[in-house]
This record gives structure tokens, sequence and C-alpha cells, in this order.
């Protein structure tokens, strides 16, 4: 018998979730029973956005590496590396399912499995770039969140594929690492002046593809802005998460009808067909260094809370994680 931390959502934030909601709850393991395995998690990976089904008293959820530890299970031997979705625990007890086993390669930290590697990252940022917006060599891109973990791989690929590429962030720190480490073309902070503008000053040839993370005022500056037949893919909006029901408000959306834009939403379930070659792009574009990465890690599952509070408020650069054991 071990014990084993975990955050519970102790009560539904209803805006944004603040210290209190949270609690690390200790818990009895057991053994693994015949068939069983039992698994100690090393990595977590901290989404911006709470499932909404998620009730209060809770174990939150969300993806994660992990070692096995103990097992009784032929198809997992002691030591190997699983991804699984039984993140912000840092052991328990499985009977197989869910668990994906992964085969690092010894030349890429076990982190850009839950970045760059990932179906909820970077698979996410290929497929909505590549298949949603139909992305075009030497089109005019414009990505969202851009210093984040999604963004700053959408917005990569897009400059892969010769395009001119525009990411909008929250400091001034991240414009510098999206200009000088990830090799945009601009940058910007849009704390520091309406987006619309930014933008066009920094696109004066108009948008092609935005590939947008935040809805709200991000969502209108672009439509401002977009070209005739423009897409805008749409993966999330994050401006509106804080707000009780989630709502984000759009007003240029009837520019939409005369440049005949498409807006499409998509989850990975739209591209699954194109896991395979992305798994095989991005481990070529992760070895060559032509896809920069960083991450943004805590230590110990009891920063799990301020992780999850701080990626709202923009402390990430690249991917927000959680470290538990090495
Ligand atoms: N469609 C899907 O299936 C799918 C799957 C995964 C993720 N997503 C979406 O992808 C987006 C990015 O997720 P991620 O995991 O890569 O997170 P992330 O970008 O690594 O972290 C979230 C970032 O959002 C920015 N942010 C927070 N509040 C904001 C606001 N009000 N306005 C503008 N920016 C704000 C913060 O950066 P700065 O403020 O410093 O820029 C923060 O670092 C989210 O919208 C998420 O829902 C969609």
């Amino acid at each position: 018998m071990m014990l084993s931390r975990e955050v519970r959502l102790v009560r539904r934030p209803e805006g944004a979730l603040r210290p209190e909601d949270l609690a690390i709850v200790e818990r009895e393991v057991t053994d693994p029973a015949e068939g069983e395995v039992l698994i100690r998690n090393l990595l977590l990976s901290v989404p911006p956005a709470m499932n909404p089904r998620m009730i209060a008293g809770e174990t939150m959820a969300g993806g994660a590496i992990g070692r096995i530890e103990k097992s009784r299970n032929p198809s997992f031997l002691e030591g190997d590396l699983v991804s699984h979705r039984f993140g912000f625990r840092e052991v328990f007890i499985s009977d197989g399912k869910g668990l994906a086993l992964i085969r690092p390669d010894t030349d890429l930290p076990l982190a850009v499995y839950l970045h760059a590697l990932s179906e909820s990252s970077g698979f996410i940022a290929y497929g909505g770039i590549l298949h949603i917006a139909q992305l075009q060599e030497g089109e005019q891109v414009f990505v969202s969140t851009a210093g984040g973990s999604v963004g700053s791989i959408a917005a990569q690929i897009a400059k892969i594929k010769g395009c001119y590429v525009v990411g909008s962030t929250g400091s001034d720190e991240k414009v510098r690492w999206l200009k000088t480490e990830a090799g945009l073309d601009e940058a910007f902070n849009y704390k520091s002046a309406p987006v619309r503008g930014q933008l066009k000053t920094l696109m004066p040839r108009g948008i092609d593809v935005y590939f947008d993370n935040v809805g709200g005022d991000h969502l209108d500056g672009a439509l401002a802005q977009m070209n005739v037949l423009g897409r805008v893919a749409i993966s999330g909006m994050i401006s509106g998460y804080n707000e009780p029901g989630g709502r984000t408000v759009v007003r240029n959306l009837s520019n939409s009808i005369y440049r005949r834009v498409t807006l499409r939403g998509f989850t990975v379930a739209d591209f699954i067909h194109l896991k395979d070659q992305f798994e095989s792009d991005m481990t070529g574009w992760l070895r060559d260094g032509r896809i920069k990465y960083h991450e943004t890690i805590y230590d110990g599952i009891a920063k799990a809370p301020a992780a999850i509070i701080d990626l709202m408020g923009g402390a990430n650069l690249g991917k927000m994680l959680v470290r538990l054991a090495h």
C-alpha cells in the first residue's frame, strides 16, 4: 500500500479558477491485481480549459506521461513509458485501457511527447493549419497565442511552408522569443495596443489564414483584415474561458460575407487519418531543428494548482508542464 497525492476540483468556479477551488488530496493505492499495472506519473500536461463536464469532488484529468512501476499485465513491462489521460495524480492503478506505449527517441526529450508530438498540441496545430485551413505556400498567416503550446507549433509549421507569419502573444519576452528563436516574421504584444491596429500595421497584405486560439478581440481584428477567400481555423477561444458560460463576443462577423471567408472549428477527429504523417513530419522537423520548442515546468504535485491558474495568466512560454519525477 502506498499514498498518492492528487489534485481535486473542490468546487466549480464561476469565472476564473482560484486556488481555493482546488485541493491536494492523499489517496491510498493498493498493489496491482492480475491484469493491472501501477503507474508513477513523471510529467503532467496543463490544459487551458477545464472539462466542462467535470464536477466538484473529481480528480482533475489531463494528459500525462508515466512509468510502469509494477506490472501484472503481459502487455506492459516494468520501466515502460506510457502516455494517458490520468494526469494530476502521482501514482495510480490501471487495467491497461487508455494507455499508449511511447518509445522516446533518445535524442528528443520526454517533454516533447506532451507538446510538439502530442495529440492535443502538435497534432492540433498540424491538422488545424494544414488540413482545416488548407494552407498554401507563401500565404499571409496570423496565429494567436503564438507563444503558447499549440500556437508556437502552428506558427512554425506555417514558416516551414514558406508563409509570411505574424503571431500575437501576451508579453514582450514572448515577442522576442517568437522573432529570434521561432523565426516568425513579426510578433506583437496584444496587451500593448489594440489587436486590429497592430494587425493593420504588421499585415499590410491582409490575412489569408488566421489560426484562432483566442476569439474575442483577436477574431474581430483578424476578420477586419481577412483577404477574399481567407480561412479562419478556430482551434479555441481562450478569451472567453474565464467568462461564466464561456462566451466570446465577435462584432466583425459580417466581414466574412463579401470576402467569402470560411470559419471552421475543429478537433483531432477531423484529421485523425493524418496521425502517422504528422508523427513522421514532426519528428523530422524536431530533429533537424526546424521546430523550436520551449517548456515551462513547475516541480511537484503541490505546484499543479498554481500551474493551472498561471497558464491562464500567460506565465508559460511554450507548453506548461508539471514534473513529478524523473
Ligand atoms: N480544438 C481542439 O481540439 C483543441 C485542443 C487543444 C487546445 N485547443 C485550444 O488551443 C488554444 C491554446 O491551447 P494551449 O494548450 O496551447 O495553451 P497555451 O497557449 O500554451 O496557454 C494558454 C495561453 O493563452 C493565453 N491567454 C490566456 N488568456 C488570454 C486572453 N484572454 N486573451 C488572449 N490570450 C490569452 C496566455 O498567453 P499570452 O496571454 O501570454 O499570449 C496563455 O499562455 C486554446 O484555445 C485551447 O482551447 C484546442
